[in-house]
């Protein structure tokens, strides 16, 4: 099996957490692309859905589903997007599209945030994927400057910009222990918008796409 069959078989098994007459909220990514293929089988089942991205906006534009501004809800049952890691927590990093605003913004609105990925990204300790953090451009150097005490080497993103105007510094060589406490202080440096760690609000259920078929984890409480 191909790492996009193991994609494919969770953005298909991500279906079945979609609800009726409702808006679902959807993520960025390879593997959420898969799933508008899905979610527009069954387009007329659902009231529309919020878009963490521009790119996704588009495709789901394109498959003929109505997409709403999240200012608009009042509630979104569901959120279903993917990561570039998680571990048995469901904890995760994201980013590595530089969607992770928004992301993080309709993660936030969502009751449950199904993540679908394939086998690949379940890791025993967050850190090997580089930390992307989305910063205002004066604040780059500052910022850096701050990873680099802390161990970390940021990397500006080459030739991106956010769907917000701003950069990603993606930031190597962590190893991450505690994402809660590192999600919270890294929001605090002045010029951060963002950073991927996506503990405070973690994913509720992980469909992790295996040779042995679909494995669903949910959260650790
Ligand atoms: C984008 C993300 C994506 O969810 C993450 O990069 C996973 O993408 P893919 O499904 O292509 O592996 O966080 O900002």
């Amino acid at each position: 099996m191909t790492q996009d069959d193991l994609k494919r078989q969770v953005a298909e098994a991500a279906l079945k957490y979609v609800v009726e007459d409702a808006i679902v909220g959807v993520g960025s990514g390879s593997t959420v692309f898969m799933f508008i293929e899905f979610l527009s089988k069954i387009k007329n089942k659902i009231e529309g859905a919020v878009a963490a991205s521009e790119a996704s906006a588009e495709r789901l534009k394109k498959h003929g589903i109505r997409v709403v501004d999240l200012n608009s809800v009042s509630e979104l049952p569901v959120y279903v997007d993917g990561a570039d890691e998680i571990t048995e927590y469901l904890h995760m990093i994201k980013g590595g599209g530089g969607a992770l605003t928004r992301e993080k913004i309709v993660a936030a609105v969502a009751k449950t945030f199904v993540c679908i990925c394939d086998s690949s990204k379940l890791v025993p300790v967050l850190g090997k994927f580089p930390l992307p953090l989305e910063v205002v451009p004066m604040a780059r150097s500052h910022v850096g400057r701050e990873m680099l005490r802390r161990k970390a080497q940021p990397v500006l993103r080459e030739n991106f910009k956010t769907d917000n105007g701003n950069l990603i510094l993606d930031c190597h060589g962590l190893t991450i222990l505690d994402p809660a406490a590192l999600e919270a202080e890294l929001n605090n440096i002045a010029g951060v918008v963002t950073n991927g760690l996506f503990a405070r609000r973690s994913a509720d259920v992980l469909l992790l796409g295996s040779p042995d078929g679909v494995k669903t984890y949910k959260k650790k409480i």
